[in-house]
């Protein structure tokens, strides 16, 4: 039994390993008429690409996603669009270079998915991680500039889906201090421009230790429409949350004022209502995080998502081997000091794809 796939009515299903010659997913269930190119999907690839500053891995791939099926571009009217068809999305490996895992082949890295692997299956493709290299996660970037065309497509207005970065280690950003723009002019996703600013001092420091460091994931969703959610087992929070825990690394999920809603009391906690001029109700606060019985509001979608430290780091870790002696490892090779930085495109991509597969499970169910 394996699980590939996530989504009810935009199925995405991906396929490929860390160094294998491609990765890619089918992505199942798009509604027809979509407009569609590559070049689309690309600009989101772009944001999750490995190698753009010293603080994430260096290995050097493109991430050029080919669009193989699904879409046409009838020449009487121009413009390529979905067929309704799966769509297949292929992006080449190019720069694997499998000797550097070669001292983790008999090996287990603590924290890391080896041992389980090993365990579970009895073969492991240890070359990168095979299978449980964030490797993988391209594919869902690419899978989720599709969502994000669907949901344009259907509801006739964009929905802005973004992700900021809100702490690295113990160090969190100002909220006050939060500024959308600053996001882009950092190699962090940070909101917080004097966060940054810290966030390289310190991660520089944890990468010449031979260290890595955790982070914390913000990734909300503005223009979504009230509705969207199917009680009781396919809720969208719950199906948020799974989306985003299925993400490499992530050890915590939370939506709205998530665990500090414990902390609330219940007059404190509940979003005020009230009428607004265009007959639309209003909320005085969004300690929601924009869904109530499962079912959106209307307001911001708001998920939050804690990452651990990368486990494959120089300082070395007692572990033990394939055949059950107790040694030691150092993880050489290219690797993330902090995954969270390159989680934030994902996680978006993720909010994408469940957004559109609720918003096509709505309709299905109640019409327009
Ligand atoms: C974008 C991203 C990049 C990652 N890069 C690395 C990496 O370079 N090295 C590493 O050991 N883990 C990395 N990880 C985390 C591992 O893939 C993950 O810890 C491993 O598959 C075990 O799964 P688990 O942590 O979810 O239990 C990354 C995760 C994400 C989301």
């Amino acid at each position: 039994m394996s699980h590939n796939t996530f989504g009810h009515l935009f199925r995405v299903t991906t396929w490929g390993e860390s160094h294998g010659p491609a990765l890619g997913c089918v992505v199942d269930g798009c509604p027809p008429g979509v407009k569609l190119t590559a070049a689309d999907l690309q600009h989101w690839l772009d944001r999750r690409r490995p190698g753009t500053s010293r603080f994430v891995t260096q290995r050097a791939e493109p991430d050029a996603v080919k669009i193989l099926s699904g879409v046409f571009e009838d020449e009487r009217t121009g413009g390529q669009v979905t067929t309704g068809t799966p769509i297949a999305l292929h992006i080449d490996n190019v720069d694997q270079r499998s000797k550097d895992y070669s001292e983790i082949r008999d090996v287990y890295r603590p924290g890391h998915a080896d041992y389980v692997y090993d365990s579970k299956y009895g073969v492991r493709d240890y070359r990168g991680g095979g299978r449980s290299s964030a490797r993988e996660t391209a594919a869902r970037v690419a899978a989720g500039g599709v969502a994000r065309k669907v949901l344009a497509h259907a509801l006739g207005h964009e929905i802005t889906i973004r992700a900021a970065l809100i702490q690295i280690g113990p160090d969190a950003i100002d909220r006050s201090a939060w500024d959308w723009d600053e996001t882009e002019r950092n190699d962090f996703w940070c909101p917080d421009a004097s966060a940054a600013a810290r966030w390289a001092i310190d991660l520089d420091a944890a990468r010449k230790a031979g260290s890595s460091l955790g982070a914390i994931v913000e990734v909300t969703a503005s223009g979504v429409p009230d509705g969207l959610g199917a009680p009781i087992y396919g809720k969208l929070d719950a199906d948020i949350a799974s989306a985003l825990m299925s993400i490499n690394a992530v050890k915590g999920v939370e939506i709205g004022a998530g665990f500090s809603a414990a902390m609330l009391s219940g007059e404190l906690n509940a979003d005020e209502m009230s009428m607004g001029a265009d007959g639309r109700p209003r909320f005085a606060s969004n300690n929601a995080g924009g869904i109530l019985g499962g079912i959106s509001t209307g307001q911001d979608i708001i998920a939050r998502f804690a990452v651990k430290p990368t486990s494959s780091i120089l300082k070395p870790r007692k572990t033990i081997t394939a055949d059950g002696r107790e040694t030691e490892v150092s993880t050489k090779g290219r690797h993330d000091p902090c995954v969270g930085i390159r989680a934030a495109p994902v996680a978006e991509a993720m909010l994408a794809c469940v957004l559109a597969d609720h918003l096509l499970r709505h309709r299905g169910q109640n019409g327009a």
